[in-house]
């Protein structure tokens, strides 16, 4: 009889207890909700029997303190196990200063969310007879202690792998990290506004889990629902609880005698909290009106490459494309742009590789 289990994923939570909130005018997500959402999908997770529960970084806002113990002292309370991972708003910086903590509490505060020794800050962990996690911190500083600005996994990390992997063969093996490893955007490992989102490094892994056989991810950091097929590889990413649509998932694990893997994947999406009634609708709009300058940005940068005048002239009237994009499983109509440019973002609509629309990224079905 092989493997059953049941999970949850949340990411990107940006905790943020009200007297920590700073205001950021160009932040699409709203860190406001963030403590209302928690709490109430973590009730509603409590009445699902789940094995554990995930959260692939971005616990905080940004690194605070408080807000790192509020977090571990909230998630203390729930009846089935928790594993984290860091984002790069939860270590800043290598050396902490005060609100921000610094890179060695990290395992300090979250010992019992995977980080069994408080010191290293990487972890395998067996949840389950025959089931493993292993949590990797993509976070990576430069000499002087500044976070660089994209995942990176350092070679003591690599290395740990290349000793751990072996030893885990006959498990089944889940990896969770904050930066992504395979593109969740047509072409984002070579744009620069989509690659500060990736593992600079995400070859060298890949080439890991590849030769140990391990086939599943959990990533957060851009603040998109979307599910990634690479070959034997399949990146689950989930989008921020603080940012339109406010999503978490629950995912069913069957895993047959030849260690086939059937995985259901359920998402949802919080429609309400107090003060928030419409939090789908408001978040949205958002998002849609502080859109523009971004997808200026984004329009002008590859693989779109358009000049800055026709930018302009076209990204008013696609201020719902990121919120369409966050949502996952995007089906655009492009029809009143002009050629050249519908067939360049065609690219973005939720396609097989035949290019046949494949709706994966919320709720599916997957065999791997
Ligand atoms: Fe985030
Ligand atoms: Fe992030």
């Amino acid at each position: 009889m092989g493997l059953r289990f049941r999970f949850a994923v949340i990411s990107d939570p940006h905790i943020a207890l009200p007297e920590t909130i700073w205001d950021s005018p160009n932040r699409f997500h709203l860190v406001e909700v963030s403590l209302p959402a928690l709490e109430q999908i973590l009730d509603h997770l409590v009445t699902l029997d789940l094995d554990f529960l995930l959260l692939p970084g971005d616990l905080t806002q940004h690194g605070e303190r408080t807000n790192h113990q509020w977090l571990a002292q909230r998630l203390q309370k729930l009846p089935f196990p928790v594993y984290v991972v860091p984002g790069n708003h939860d270590v800043i910086a290598r050396d902490g200063a005060d609100p921000a903590i610094g890179f060695e509490e990290f395992p300090e505060i979250y010992q019992a969310f995977g980080y069994r020794d408080g010191k290293t800050p990487y972890y395998h962990t067996e949840i389950l007879p025959g089931l493993q996690l292993i949590g990797l911190n993509s976070n990576s500083f430069d000499v002087a202690g500044n976070l660089l600005p994209m995942g990176y996994l350092d070679e003591a990390q690599l290395t740990w792998l290349d000793e751990v992997l072996p030893t885990l063969q006959s498990d089944l093996v889940l990896v969770m990290l904050h930066h992504n490893v395979l593109e969740h955007l047509p072409g984002q490992s070579q744009s620069p506004l989509g690659q500060r989102y990736m593992l600079q490094n995400a070859a060298a892994l890949i080439q890991r889990l590849e030769k140990a056989g391990v086939q599943l991810l959990f990533t957060g950091h851009l603040h998109v629902q979307d599910v990634a097929r690479q070959g034997s590889l399949c990146e689950v990413l989930t989008g921020s609880l603080v940012s339109y649509p406010h999503p978490f998932r629950v995912l069913a694990v069957e895993q047959d005698d030849d260690g086939k893997l059937k995985i259901e994947i359920q998402s949802q999406h919080l429609a309400s909290v107090p003060g928030w009634p419409d939090l789908q609708g408001f978040s949205r709009e958002w998002m849609c009106d502080r859109a523009t300058p971004f997808m200026v940005k984004f329009l002008t940068s590859p693989p779109v490459n358009l000049s800055m005048a026709e930018a302009e002239a076209i990204a008013p009237g696609l201020r719902h494309f990121w919120a369409t994009i966050a949502a996952g499983d995007a089906q655009f109509d492009f029809s009143h742009l002009p050629l050249p440019t519908q067939r360049l973002l065609q690219a973005f609509n939720a396609t097989d590789a035949e290019g046949k629309p494949q709706q994966i990224d919320n709720s599916a079905v997957l065999v791997l």
